[in-house]
C-alpha cells in the first residue's frame, strides 16, 4: 500500500548546457547542445517518489511566469498534489543554470527566485498537508526557517523526518539535527556539517558518527560512484555502487532521497528502502537532465 510522502522545497528550471569541460573564470567556452528541464532539488525528490511508489504533495513556490506554469504542469503530470505550491507574481521562477562535461561533471549556478519566498507561514498555512504524511522531505533550497520550521511541525505530528542537507556551507546550527530522523548528506555536506574530510567510506563512517552525536537520529552519506554509508540504529553499513556509465550526476541524490522516502512511507525496511534508492539513482545517471532522468519502479524492478 502506497504511503504518503510531503516534500517542502524548491522548484526550479534547469538551464543546461553541454560543453567538452567547465569553463575557467573570464573564459568564453563553445557548448555542445541547451536544454531546459524541469529540475530543484525538492521538485526532483517530489517526481521521485512519486514515481517510486508514493503518494505525493508539495510546498514550494514559483513565479507567474512560463516556467513555473511548465513546472507545476509536469509534477501535476506525475500526480502529485500541488496545492501547496504559491503562485508568486513579482518574482521569477527559480532557475539552475548547469554545465555539464564530458567527464559528467557539473557545475551549478541557482537563482532562487521564488523558493526564496517560501515562508514559515506557508507550513502553518498547509499544516493539513503535513499532517497527512507519513514522510515528510526537506532540503536547504528554500529559506532555512521554513525548513526548521516544517521539520518541527512535522516532528510535533509524529511524521518521519527527512533532511537533505544540500546545498550547505556551514554547520547547521545544534538545534537542528535532533529534529532530523534521516540525515541524507552527500560527502561534501558530510563534511561541511560534521567538520571531518571526507575521502573515503571510512571516513564517511566517522563523519556519521560525528552527525549522530550532533543529534541526527540516523545518517546515510552518499559517495556517488562509491555507494553509500548509513548509520541507522546501531547499525554501520556500507553499501556499495551499481556500476553504471554515468550520463548526467544531476539529480541522483535526489532520486535517492525521494526513492528512500517513498520506500519508508509504505512500511519497507530501512535496508530495502536504501536498495530502491539506490538501484533508481543508478538508472537516473545513465540518462541525461534532472526530472526527465528519474526511473519509475517498474523499471527499478527490472534491474534487481
Ligand atoms: O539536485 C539537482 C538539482 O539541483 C537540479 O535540478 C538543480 O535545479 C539544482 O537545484
Ligand atoms: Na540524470
Amino acid at each position: 500500500k502506497a504511503g504518503h510522502v510531503l516534500i517542502v522545497g524548491s522548484l526550479n528550471m534547469d538551464l543546461v548546457g553541454r560543453a567538452p569541460r567547465l569553463p575557467k573564470p573570464g573564459e568564453t567556452l563553445s557548448g555542445t547542445s541547451f536544454a531546459t528541464i524541469a529540475g530543484g532539488k525538492g521538485g526532483n525528490q517530489a517526481v521521485a517518489a512519486a514515481r517510486l511508489g508514493a503518494h505525493v504533495a508539495m510546498i514550494g513556490a514559483t513565479g507567474a511566469d512560463s516556467y513555473g506554469a511548465a513546472l507545476r504542469a509536469g509534477l501535476a503530470d506525475e500526480g502529485i498534489n500541488c496545492s501547496g505550491i504559491t503562485t508568486r507574481a513579482n518574482t521569477p521562477t527559480g532557475v539552475a543554470m548547469i554545465i555539464v562535461d564530458d567527464a559528467s561533471q557539473n557545475a551549478i549556478l541557482i537563482v532562487p527566485g521564488a523558493n526564496g519566498e517560501v515562508t514559515p507561514a506557508a507550513i502553518k498555512q498547509h499544516e493539513a498537508l503535513v499532517a497527512t504524511a507519513d514522510v515528510v522531505v526537506c532540503q536547504l533550497e528554500v529559506p532555512h526557517d521554513t525548513v526548521l520550521a516544517a521539520l518541527q511541525t512535522a516532528r510535533r505530528l509524529g511524521k518521519v523526518t527527512i533532511l537533505n542537507p544540500a546545498p550547505v556551507s556551514e554547520p547547521l546550527l545544534a538545534s537542528w539535527l535532533p529534529e532530523v530522523d534521516y540525515l541524507i548528506p552527500n560527502e561534501i555536506e558530510a563534511a561541511t556539517l560534521s567538520g571531518i574530510a571526507v575521502d573515503s567510506p571510512q571516513d564517511a563512517c566517522i563523519a556519521a558518527q560525528r552527525l549522530r552525536a550532533l543529534g541526527a537520529r540516523n545518517v546515510l552519506i552518499t559517495l556517488g560512484a562509491r555507494g553509500l554509508v548509513a548509520l541507522t540504529g546501531e547499525d554501520m553499513a556500507h553499501y556499495p555502487g551499481t556500476p553504471v556509465k554515468a550520463i548526467d550526476t544531476t539529480a541522483a541524490g535526489d532520486t535517492f532521497t525521494g526513492g528512500f522516502a517513498a520506500a519508508l512511507a509504505r512500511g519497507a525496511s530501512v535496508h530495502d528502502a536504501i536498495l530502491l534508492g539506490q538501484r533508481a539513482a543508478a538508472i537516473s545517471v545513465t540518462r541525461a537532465g534532472a526530472q526527465p532522468s528519474i526511473p519509475y519502479l517498474h523499471e527499478v524492478e527490472q534491474t534487481a
